[in-house]
């Protein structure tokens, strides 16, 4: 049938059919089926959708039941977090923003989608764009990392890897960039914690990211959870009104987070659940998520004529009208239980592979120890995340499966050369304390001509409510790895992980660290073809690593200060650390070495409309193939407001063969060098600007070149790309 038109629809609608689209609930059994009283508020339409419900029988039950027994047959929405996928489970998000591979991130955006819109999902919480600079936060894992630009860039390819050009089409599912805004910023790290914000800040650190997924179409928007300058986000208009849906024009659905409506009494800023529903539908939230404040309180608070109709309706609409774009009247996607328990296909098997590879960080490869000599007689695999396959999922793990992780030590044995023998034990729990396991170990070690330490957090220990106060490896991991050292064996760290950790005894003492984060499926594998040169490093941080979490915050883009270290005695630093951070943003190293010579930056001045051409010479200088991701950091020297001593611009990642020489080439338009004031509007300001391309933020070549008159040019959302 063809769909009705939301207007008609919602001409026909009683109160409480216009809340129930409103209304988003968990299933009481999230692997069962929906108890007497769910059932009945499907058929009296005051459920308009469910989260992360995992059972498809009882998810088609419910949709035919609002679809053939409730009064207008409105279709219902299931809504489930695709964070790296729904089935096949890829690299963490902030692994895969260590790939800088936006096309990368679309496939697997588009693979997720097609996993979950088969088994009936239509729409999915994803992609979470918090900027963070602050690692001790465990959603660290979830995001981009602490670039906005980088951010950006990875946004719109999730959105439109989900979304594709048509929501209808059986295999793309409805995006939810969140949690709208700066939820990363939260004091101290700890979750859930207040955020207080500079303006300046907001716009052009946390808010980019979003405006880029609301450009590339997102349909809807989650909330985040804290208060932001003294306003929960749920029940803030400047953010919802002002800046989301005036300033970047976003039309599509705003959802509140888990309860967020129900925690407003707790923020201190409603005094009862019915002050909290009339301030969240006031501040622009339109679907409350699990509370039960909405269905409980807005169709009196209407009737009382405390809440107007009008705002009602327009929130039903949007909800209406996002059903109607995903095509649920005509093609409501009936839940499939296939897909919920098919093995995976090689294709995907496939994608998650080189998502994995990509993902991985060489930090340190002293003597070129890596990639391993074919000629190695044994290698032990030892730690505790060596054979692990829960944890390799990392948080948000989707349905994904531990069965189908391919272990470390599994990737290892199946990749090594012919008659490398490969030994293993765990040495250790990842949190316990015992140090029974230390003996095994070292005598394995001992045997063996290498070893690989695997070693790390649990899953648990990142991803929501999961903030850490201390940044080293859990229980007694440093010591084994200190006591493997100590064998005089080489030692290869590799570092599973949701977050950077501070960890300044490896970084100096092993020859050989690799940052694997959580990799999926396809963990062991890929590892493997790291360690035996099937695969190069190519993954670039997408954070900067502190020394330690007193650094913190510690983030290549800052301000200057008056006094920066290196010039005098009394300068801004620590007594007791150095300033710089353990590795910094954008760094990764390859398997061979790349040189960058001969930077050229044209024309010397600017005018606004034009272009800055600039380029470097990029040569191979090693004896193997290699990628290399190329950045473009700019420097604003002289301006109305102290700038960041670094902005990412642009990067491009450039194949070079060994012994290969080319010219990179990077033409960045002149609002490139604008900055969103204050006021939230973009200035383009006259000029001196310091540009640098390089293999990190701490890095490369510099130019420098002139801005000719500028001045304020125009409001337009932020952000950039
Ligand atoms: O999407 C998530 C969100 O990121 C945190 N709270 C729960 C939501 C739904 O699962």
């Amino acid at each position: 049938p063809s769909p009705p038109s939301p207007r008609e629809l919602l001409s026909r609608m009683t109160i409480e059919e216009k809340v129930g689209q409103l209304v988003q609930e968990a299933p009481a059994q999230a692997a069962g089926r929906l108890s007497a009283e769910e059932k009945l508020r499907v058929r009296e339409g005051r459920v308009g959708s469910f989260l992360n419900w995992q059972d498809p029988i009882g998810m088609a039950e419910a949709q035919r039941l609002a679809r053939e027994e409730s009064r207008l047959g409105i279709p219902l929405l299931f809504a489930f977090d695709l964070l790296h996928g729904f089935r096949t489970i890829f690299p963490i998000p902030l692994a895969l923003a260590a790939a800088w591979n936006p096309p990368l991130v679309e496939e697997v955006a588009r693979l997720s989608a097609r996993e979950g819109r088969s088994a009936g999902i239509h729409w999915t919480f994803a992609p979470m764009l918090d900027v963070c600079r602050d690692p001790r936060w465990g959603r660290i894992a979830e995001g981009p990392g602490e670039d906005p630009f980088l951010a950006s860039a990875l946004a719109s390819a999730w959105v439109r890897g989900f979304q594709g050009d048509d929501l209808a089409a059986r295999d793309r599912l409805a995006a939810c960039p969140k949690h709208f805004v700066a939820y990363g910023a939260g004091e101290g790290g700890r979750d859930y914690a207040a955020v207080d914000l500079s303006l300046g800040k907001l716009f052009e650190v946390y808010l980019p990211p979003f405006a880029a997924a609301v450009r590339a179409g997102a349909a809807s928007v989650m909330t985040a959870f804290p208060s932001v300058n003294g306003l929960p986000v749920a029940a803030n208009p400047f953010l919802l009104q002002t800046l989301l849906r005036r300033k970047l024009g976003f039309q599509g659905v705003v959802v509140s987070d888990w309860n967020a409506v129900g925690e407003l009494p707790v923020h201190g800023i409603a005094s009862d659940a019915e002050d909290a529903v009339r301030l969240a539908l006031q501040a622009g939230v339109d679907i409350d998520m699990a509370s039960g404040l909405f269905a409980a309180k807005l169709p009196g608070l209407v009737r009382a004529g405390k809440v107007p109709e009008a705002l009602l309706d327009q929130a039903a609409l949007r909800v209406l009208a996002l059903k109607a774009g995903l095509g649920l009247w005509s093609n409501p996607a009936e839940p499939q239980v296939a897909p919920w328990v098919d093995p995976l296909p090689a294709t995907s098997r496939h994608l998650a592979l080189r998502a994995a590879r990509e993902a991985i960080v060489l930090l340190r490869n002293e003597g070129e120890i890596l990639p391993l000599s074919p000629r190695l007689r044994s290698i032990a695999v030892v730690g505790p995340l060596a054979d692990d396959r829960k944890n390799a999922l990392g948080p948000w793990p989707g349905i994904g499966r531990a069965e189908d992780v391919v272990t470390i030590l599994e990737g290892v044995r199946s990749r090594a050369p012919k008659g490398t023998h490969v030994l293993s034990a765990p040495g250790c729990a990842v949190a316990g304390q015992s140090t029974a396991g230390f003996s095994q170990a070292v005598d394995l070690a001992k045997s063996a001509d290498l070893v690989v330490a695997v070693v790390g957090e649990e899953a648990r220990m990142s991803g929501e409510a999961a903030s850490r106060a201390d940044l080293g490896l859990p229980g007694r991991q440093e010591e084994l790895v200190r006591t493997l050292v100590e064998t005089g064996r080489p030692v290869i760290v590799i570092l599973c992980s949701g977050r950077p950790l501070a960890l300044p005894w490896i970084a100096e003492h092993v020859p050989a660290v690799l940052a694997a984060w959580f990799l999926g499926v396809e963990s062991g594998n890929a590892i493997a073809d790291i360690l035996f040169g099937a695969a190069d490093p190519v993954g670039r941080l997408p954070v900067t690593i502190p020394r330690s979490a007193g650094q913190i915050p510690i983030y290549y883009g800052h301000t200057n200060t008056g006094r920066p270290p290196g010039s005098g005695r009394d300068v801004s630093k620590y007594i007791d650390v150095p300033e710089t951070p353990l590795f910094p943003f954008g760094y990764g190293l390859a398997y061979t070495r790349f040189a960058y010579r001969n930077i050229q930056v044209a024309p010397a001045l600017l005018s606004p409309g034009g272009s800055v051409e600039a380029s470097v010479l990029l040569s191979n200088e090693g004896s193997r193939a290699g990628e290399e991701t190329v950045q473009l950091y700019l420097r604003d020297q002289t301006a109305s407001l102290a700038r960041p001593i670094a902005e990412l611009k642009s990067f491009q990642r450039i194949f070079l063969k060994p012994g290969e020489e080319r010219r990179v080439r990077f033409s960045l338009p002149s609002e490139a060098l604008a900055f969103v004031g204050p006021d939230g509007e973009l200035r383009e300001e006259a000029g001196d600007f310091e540009l640098r391309i390089g293999p990190s933020a701490a890095s490369g070549l510099s130019a420098r070149f002139h801005f000719e008159k500028g001045g304020r040019i125009r409001p337009a959302p932020p952000g950039s790309p």
